[in-house]
């Protein structure tokens, strides 16, 4: 599995990682499915997907209780991101959150901790200093955001004294290229990770002939026929193909997360990258 740099932390993570909204239950605990969504990030990992995305609203909380679980004996070396709330963003509340996350998680050090959404009602700079403190207390290694426009992010990124913002994770799909016009440049700039969430339209892009026009399910199908790859398989590929760029689909049957698998490791010509931009040009 190719690996890049995030951020500007000389610290590499996958190119393909595996989200887990679902797992574990959606807005509540849900345990029924907890053996397959194991199996299946234990799989991921085994195809060098170890990098999981989870969040302490996801299933109430057990998503992260079922990552612990899947990583609980593997040997790989897996990068655990996970995010704090918006309700959640004061001093005090950080840290507690960040502490049950830890424990949830049964990790030492949660690797990526990620503010989950802004919230307008606390100041960023009170929230990047509990973020700051969990850094230097060794809680947590990086400091990432999620769904922060370009000016939230530098609003950030001007909060914090000694650390870095290293990632924004954001909506990114063949589906949905809104980031194109100014979230990707600027990180690009700024060398920090685009952590594209949703890289499959929650299974639309999978499914061309369900949810597509017939432009844009023929020209997926017919690369998927060239390159002896999915629909699915495609639509990733196109995700990473920038540089800067990583993906977390989320794959709760074992056959998906094969499949995701395969979406890293090649690439399609730039002609053909070219081709599905602009079949795709009215999703920017
Ligand atoms: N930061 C945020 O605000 C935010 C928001 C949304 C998502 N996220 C993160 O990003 C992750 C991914 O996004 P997402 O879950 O919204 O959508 P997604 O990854 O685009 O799509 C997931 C859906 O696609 C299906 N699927 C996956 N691989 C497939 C394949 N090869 N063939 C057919 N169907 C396939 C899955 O089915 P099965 O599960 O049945 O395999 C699931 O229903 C989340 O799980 C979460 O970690 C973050």
């Amino acid at each position: 599995m190719e690996y890049r740099e995030l951020g500007r932390t000389g610290w590499k993570v996958p190119v393909l990682g595996q989200g887990t909204w679902g797992i574990g239950g959606f807005y509540s605990k849900d345990e029924s499915k907890d053996a397959e969504a194991i199996e299946a990030i234990r799989l991921g990992i085994e195809l060098g997907m170890a990098f999981i995305d989870t969040a302490e609203a996801y299933g109430g909380g057990h998503s992260e209780e079922v990552v612990g679980k899947a990583i609980a004996d593997t040997k790989a070396e897996v990068f655990v991101a996970t995010k704090v709330s918006p309700e959640h963003l004061s001093y005090e509340s950080v840290i507690r959150s960040a502490k049950a996350s830890l424990r949830r998680l049964n990790v030492k050090t949660i690797d990526l901790y990620q503010v989950h959404w802004p919230n307008p009602r606390i100041p960023i700079r009170e929230t990047m200093r509990a973020m700051e403190r969990l850094v230097k207390d060794g809680l947590v290694r990086f400091i990432g955001v999620s769904n922060f426009s370009v000016s939230e992010l530098e609003e950030a990124m001007a909060s914090l004294a000694r650390e870095e913002i290293v990632s924004n994770q954001v909506e990114y799909s063949l589906l949905e290229r809104g980031i194109e016009r100014d979230m990707i440049p600027f990180c690009e700039r700024e060398r920090i990770t685009v952590i594209a969430y949703s890289p499959l339209a929650r299974g639309k892009l999978s499914e061309p002939d369900k949810h597509l026009s017939k432009d844009e399910a023929d020209a997926l199908r017919k690369l998927a026929e060239k390159y002896r790859k999915t629909p699915s398989q495609i639509a990733l590929n196109w995700v990473i193909r920038r540089p800067i760029a990583v993906a977390i689909p989320k794959a709760a049957r074992v056959e998906h997360v094969r499949e995701n698998a395969g979406s890293a490791d090649w690439s399609m010509s730039p002609e053909d990258y070219e081709l599905l931009c602009r079949v795709f040009s009215r999703r920017l």
